[in-house]
Formats: C-alpha cells, sequence, structure tokens
C-alpha cells in the first residue's frame, strides 16, 4: 500500500494548539487521535518523521516519539518498515470510514457537535442516590450478573409490552449499551464474508463493528424522507443477506420514522429472503412531536411467527450514556446463544448503573417528558437558525431522533468541517456516516446542545460557510420570512 505522507508543517497546522495541563507527548497524541476519530488522518496517511515534526512543532524529539509510541500502543498508529509511522484507524481495517465517532476533549468556548448525546435527565441525580443506598445489599452477592439485574429485565420487558411489543423477562439480555449489544449480535451472527445489509447514511460505528467482524455491507441509500420500499425489497432479493441493520425509529443520521404499513410489508420481505432483522432502537424513545402522528409499534411486532427480529436498545439517549446501559430483545430461543456470546466479551454490566436505569425506567413518564421537551426546544433553534443562516441547505426536520440530516448545496462538507474547527465548532463530516461512500454534501447537526449554543454554533458555521464557498453561490440572507427549503 502507497502511504501519502503529510508534511511536518502540514501536521502542525492540523494539530493546532496543543491541548495545556498535561504532558506534552500526550497531548500530541491526544490530538493526533482526535484527527483520526474526525476522519482527518486515514490509514491512507503517513505520519511525518519525527525529527521534522519535533523541528516543526519546536518540540524535542523525545515528545514526538513517545507520543508516536503511545499512538502505536493505543492502535492508532503502526511503525513500518521504510514507511515510518502510519496512522491506523482501530476497527476499520479498510480506512474508508475515517475513524469511529466518539466524545473527545473540546476545547473551552468550543461547540462539539460530533456526538448526538445529550446530558443526563435531571431525574438521574435521584435514580444514583437510591442505586448507591442499594449497594450495600448488592455488596453481599458477587455483583455478577450476566443476562442482567432482574429488575432491570423486568423493566425493559414491561416497556416493550406497554409500547405494543408483548415481551418477557427471559427475552431480555441486558448489555453494556446498544453498541455492545451489536457486537455481542455480530459476534454471534457475522462471520468473514457474512453479507449485512445496512441503511446509508448509517451510524458509523455500527458499520465498524459489523466490518470489525468481517461482514460484507450491503448498503441501501435513503434519506430523511425514509426508506424506499421496493428498492429494499429489490436488494433483499438480489443480495439475500443474512442480517438487516436497521433503524426504523428515528433513523440516525436522517431522523426518519418508519411507518407502520412499511414495517408490515419490510417484515415480510425480511423472511421471504431469510434474512434476520436487527433493529436498533437507540432513539426509539424520542418522539418530538407525538401529538402529529400515532408512534408505530416496535419493528419486531410485525415479524411472522418464527420470524427472527432481533431489537438492540439503549438508556442512552433517553435518559444518559453515561450509564452504559442498553439490551438486547431477541426470540426466547436465541438467549442461550446471545448469552454465550456476551460472556466472552463481559460477564455482566455495572451493578450500580442497572440499578440507577431500573429507577428510571420504573417511572419513565417525568425524564422522557424532560428530554423530550429538551431536545425539542434544540430542534427547532436549529431548524429556526438555519432557515435564517444558512438559507441554501436544505434538512427536513425530522419528528423525532437527535439530529438534522442537512444537504448543503454543494460537496463541500469535508472543508467546512476543517474550517468550521477553528471557528469554535467541532463537526463531523457526512461522509462518516457512509457505509458506501460519498455523502461529503451531507452533514449531521445534533440537537443535543442546548437551545442557544446551538444557535451560535449555526452562526459561527454560516460564517465559515461563505469563506469556504468562497462568497460564490453563499447566499445569507437575513430576513426569516424567506422562503426556505427547510420542511418543518
Ligand atoms: C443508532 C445508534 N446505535 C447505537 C448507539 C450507541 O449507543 P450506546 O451508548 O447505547 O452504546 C448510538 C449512539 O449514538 C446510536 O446512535
Amino acid at each position: 500500500m502507497a502511504w501519502t505522507k503529510v508534511s511536518a508543517d502540514k501536521m502542525v497546522r492540523l494539530l493546532g494548539d496543543l491541548p495545556a495541563g498535561v504532558a506534552a507527548y500526550s497531548g500530541l497524541a491526544a490530538r493526533v487521535r482526535r484527527l483520526v476519530g474526525e476522519g482527518r488522518l486515514t490509514d491512507e496517511h503517513q505520519l511525518p518523521s519525527e525529527r521534522e515534526l519535533a523541528r516543526s512543532l519546536g518540540a524535542s524529539r523525545t515528545t514526538v516519539t513517545r507520543a508516536y509510541a503511545e499512538l502505536v500502543d493505543t492502535g492508532y498508529a503502526q511503525a513500518r518498515q521504510g514507511s515510518g509511522t502510519v496512522v491506523r484507524v482501530p476497527g476499520n481495517s479498510r480506512g474508508a470510514l475515517g475513524g469511529l465517532v466518539a466524545v473527545h476533549d473540546a476545547a473551552a468556548g468550543t461547540i462539539d457537535l460530533t456526538c448526538a448525546a445529550p446530558a443526563a435527565v435531571p431525574q438521574a441525580h435521584e435514580a444514583i442516590a437510591r442505586a448507591g443506598a442499594q449497594m450495600p445489599a448488592q455488596l453481599r452477592g458477587s455483583g455478577y450478573y450476566p443476562e442482567g439485574l432482574p429488575e432491570l429485565r423486568e423493566l425493559v420487558a414491561a416497556r416493550y409490552s406497554q409500547r405494543g411489543l408483548p415481551t418477557s423477562a427471559d427475552q431480555v439480555l441486558v448489555t453494556s449499551g446498544a453498541l455492545a449489544g451489536l457486537a455481542i449480535v455480530a459476534q454471534l451472527l457475522v462471520s468473514p464474508g457474512t453479507r449485512v445489509l445496512t441503511e446509508d447514511p448509517t451510524y458509523p460505528n455500527a458499520i465498524a463493528t459489523l466490518r470489525g467482524a468481517h461482514g460484507r455491507i450491503v448498503t441501501h441509500p435513503m434519506d430523511a424522507d425514509g426508506w424506499d420500499l421496493p428498492t429494499l425489497e429489490s436488494s433483499l432479493r438480489r443480495a439475500t443477506p443474512a442480517l438487516a441493520v436497521l433503524m426504523p425509529d428515528f433513523h440516525n443520521p436522517t431522523g426518519a420514522l418508519m411507518d407502520e404499513p412499511t414495517r408490515e410489508r419490510l417484515a415480510a420481505a425480511l423472511a421471504r429472503a431469510g434474512t434476520t432483522a436487527v433493529i436498533d432502537e437507540s432513539s426509539a424513545e424520542l418522539a418530538l412531536d407525538p401529538a402529529a402522528q400515532p408512534l408505530p409499534r416496535p419493528f419486531a411486532v410485525f415479524a411472522a411467527a418464527g420470524q427472527d427480529v432481533i431489537t438492540v436498545g439503549s438508556a442512552s439517549k433517553s435518559l444518559w450514556g453515561g450509564f452504559r446501559i442498553g439490551w438486547v430483545r431477541a426470540p426466547r430461543a436465541m438467549l442461550p446463544a446471545l448469552l454465550r456470546a456476551r460472556t466472552t466479551r463481559d460477564l455482566g454490566s455495572s451493578v450500580f448503573d442497572q440499578l440507577a436505569v431500573a429507577h428510571l425506567l420504573g417511572d419513565l413518564g417525568p425524564a422522557l417528558a424532560e428530554r423530550r421537551a429538551g431536545l425539542r426546544r434544540t430542534r427547532d433553534a436549529l431548524a429556526g437558525a438555519l432557515r435564517i443562516d444558512l438559507p441554501d441547505w436544505q434538512a427536513t426536520v425530522p419528528s423525532g431522533g437527535l439530529s438534522l440530516w442537512c444537504r448543503l448545496p454543494r460537496p463541500y462538507g469535508p472543508a467546512l468541517v476543517q474550517a468550521a474547527e477553528p471557528a469554535g465548532v467541532l463537526l463531523v463530516a457526512g461522509g462518516r456516516f457512509g457505509a458506501g461512500g460519498g455523502l461529503a454534501g451531507h452533514l449531521r447537526l445534533p440537537f443535543t446542545v442546548d437551545a442557544s449554543t446551538a444557535v451560535e454554533a449555526v452562526r459561527r458555521i454560516a460564517t465559515v460557510d461563505a469563506q469556504v464557498r468562497g462568497g460564490a453561490g453563499a447566499t445569507r440572507r437575513d430576513s426569516a420570512g424567506q422562503r426556505s427549503p427547510l420542511i418543518a
């Protein structure tokens, strides 16, 4: 493989100011990891030599040597005979993805829109206190609950039943988040070459997980208008994938919601193709305009008798990502195999976190109302700011979920992402959500920050948007009353 060498001067520009308050080598390594995470360094890149970078940075050679060693140790770089140190994207052997979406250390004053992950619901404080009070009793036991804490399994099952999908606790495996749930499913059902259908765009860490299991991704292109059922049916017929990993409930990143008739026909098409549906329901509780439409019942409701539908859910978006609690709901007969797969990676999730989430699920109404109100406020503020500051961007305002999927007038997304950082906004290029390439003309804007921060972010983005486009075609208007392509 031929690597593109990043010059020391370019590297210094990419790195920007190194973080203060940590050892210089560690700050340098952290910055490089972040560039990998943002897709700005990929495994097609060769890092500058230690000597050149030390000189351009005005740092000691030891600093750079130690930083590179740390990058190698943490899997972000590889020392190659004759090619110096080259970038590695963890979990992505092909490099097309350009890294994972992960929380990182934004500098003070910087608005981080790389993650669609809201802060904890206020009710989390009390739930944590109550979980703490229960811990002394738990401390007398081993603390290992490989299937999950019994009361949490009951509560997750009850919530499915409430949403129209009768479920018992023995169909639920508590996991350390939805992504861990997907990884367990992939471990069980994906082997090298297994065809897996995903939406395109989709959640980048899901692509990385499936590719990590050496699955072969088959994509279904879609946008905020949703799924094109005839195309999807024909892809299933042609590719007969073993698995289809889908997000019918406020798809990430588009926010699309699949209606019940589509669920019904899609479930039938999956059954005909012999494809196991893996439904990622991370955003299912995030309906922001529930009055506008009755919420569709969970996808598994539409499975025929004997048809396998596996549902992966999470407390991360509805309650808090820091709990690291999710679950897999599956046909009862699959639970033992899922449990075996799970116990090769971990032996259960944190008891404390499970207790806290159980308290929240036990009285979900207030927390969900709070969560939805906050997201709705920011979604509307963000959409309003876009109409005014970036009127030629297009975005369908979704009825739920966590983000707006924006179409730019031209495919300058990567340049915009790069230009936005010095202006104080961290973004992820649309291409990162693509399983099949493209999407440089798209950008995901999460509405998980508070409303005024979102408005400020759009203001900053609009400034650099005009610069990136060099004025040509940058049609900033300042009247909110003008016709806008933003469809509410
Ligand atoms: C669609 C989707 N699946 C899974 C995850 C990961 O969730 P968890 O924190 O539960 O692992 C996310 C988080 O962004 C997501 O958007």
